[in-house]
């Protein structure tokens, strides 16, 4: 598939264009309380439950490219449940109600549909940052890199086109941050500028290690995560993780680079198998290198940041989120930005003719 092929504008589908545009979907980032919907959605989770009377019912997420919305039906829901499978697309009809600050779907009536009927591209969330201008920032980092044997390796793995459309393609996580398309070059574009700050900052730091490691250091979630019917670890991702995929990816990579100093293969294969940090999240080493310690912090920084972000965003609070969050406590939703009384008045201008007549001697 092309890039082309790729509808990565993140439009609504269906936005009216011209007059002869289908009608607006009802997506999931526009639901308010109150609305009716007759829409078809990713039925991303599926699960039967029983209320304390005994009575079962049907609890879903749906999604669509904008996002994720709780579901929930309460009459036949048996019947309901045996016409689809987690990860189907389905026709829902119902109401949108509140529950717990968030937007949910009062469910009426399940119909299924046929997969030829939908693309699932459509369905899956998706980076609203442009593409193109992340790739460019991918390459900037990786044209800032001038150890030769760092740069020959970046170039190796990039040069790829098919892997580079991968990478440009996967999320960076099932949830919790970056979990949409696109999601890897973003995070992976976000750790990498933040390290080039850090190794501004200090001196002492080998810049061209840490930048290649930063660039490389999510790279096997490419194979540890399916994002083509729904979001989800892949088998190999289930066995063996991102950690160690990527480690054996550029392992092989650097064995097809005559000549390619084994020092500066373990500084940076061991940046890749200690970003995690502790032993007990998934991190086959601890970090013992300087640029290791900075790429683990600055990846967990960036992965906490946007994290919060997402929660914050996706909550319908004024003030407080909930506490089922990846952060398991209440959080503070920041204001816009600085209210207007709350800024320094911008300096007058000196020339004469700047100002206004009022102020002019
Ligand atoms: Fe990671
Ligand atoms: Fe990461």
């Amino acid at each position: 598939m092309t890039r082309d092929q790729l509808d990565f504008d993140n439009q609504p589908q269906g936005s009216p264009a011209s007059g002869s545009s289908p009608p607006r979907r009802a997506a999931v980032e526009d639901m308010e309380p109150g609305q009716q919907v007759q829409e078809t959605y990713l039925a991303s989770s599926k699960e039967m439950r029983t209320t304390k009377q005994g009575k079962p019912f049907l609890k879903l997420k749906l999604s669509d490219r904008t996002g994720t919305v709780d579901g929930v039906l309460w009459d036949d829901a048996e019947e309901a449940a045996r016409l689809f499978e987690q990860g189907d697309h389905i026709q829902v009809s119902g109401q949108i109600s509140e529950y717990a600050g968030s937007a949910q779907v009062k469910i009426n009536n399940i119909q299924p549909v046929s997969p030829t009927q939908v693309d699932p591209h459509d369905f899956l969330p998706s980076t609203y940052r442009d593409i193109e201008e992340l790739q460019g920032y991918l390459r900037f980092h990786m044209e800032s890199v001038h150890d030769r044997d760092y740069r020959r390796l970046l170039d190796h793995v990039f040069s790829d086109s098919e892997f580079l459309e991968r990478f440009t393609r996967a999320p960076a996580a099932t949830r919790y941050h970056h979990a949409y398309l696109g999601g890897l070059l973003e995070h992976t574009v976000s750790v990498t500028s933040l390290c080039d700050h850090v190794a501004q900052q200090y001196p002492r730091v080998n810049r061209d290690l840490v930048i290649t490691a930063a660039i490389l250091h999510d790279l096997g979630k490419v194979d540890e995560l399916n994002y083509e019917q729904a979001i989800e670890y892949s088998d190999a991702g289930k066995f063996l993780g991102h950690v160690t995929i990527g480690a054996i990816f550029i392992s092989e990579k650097i064995s097809a680079i005559s000549g390619f100093p084994k020092e500066k293969a373990d500084q940076l294969l061991h940046t890749l198998v200690s970003h995690h940090g502790e032993l007990e999240w998934g991190s086959p080493k601890r970090p013992k290198t300087l640029e290791a310690l900075i790429i683990h912090h600055i990846d967990n920084l960036d992965a906490k940041v946007k994290g919060f972000l997402e929660i914050v965003e996706g909550s319908r609070n004024a003030e407080w989120t909930d506490l089922r969050n990846l952060f398991r406590r209440p959080l503070h939703i920041p204001r816009a930005a600085h209210q207007e009384e709350d800024l320094i008045p911008p300096v007058r201008p000196e020339d004469p003719e700047e100002r206004g007549p009022e102020e002019r001697g």
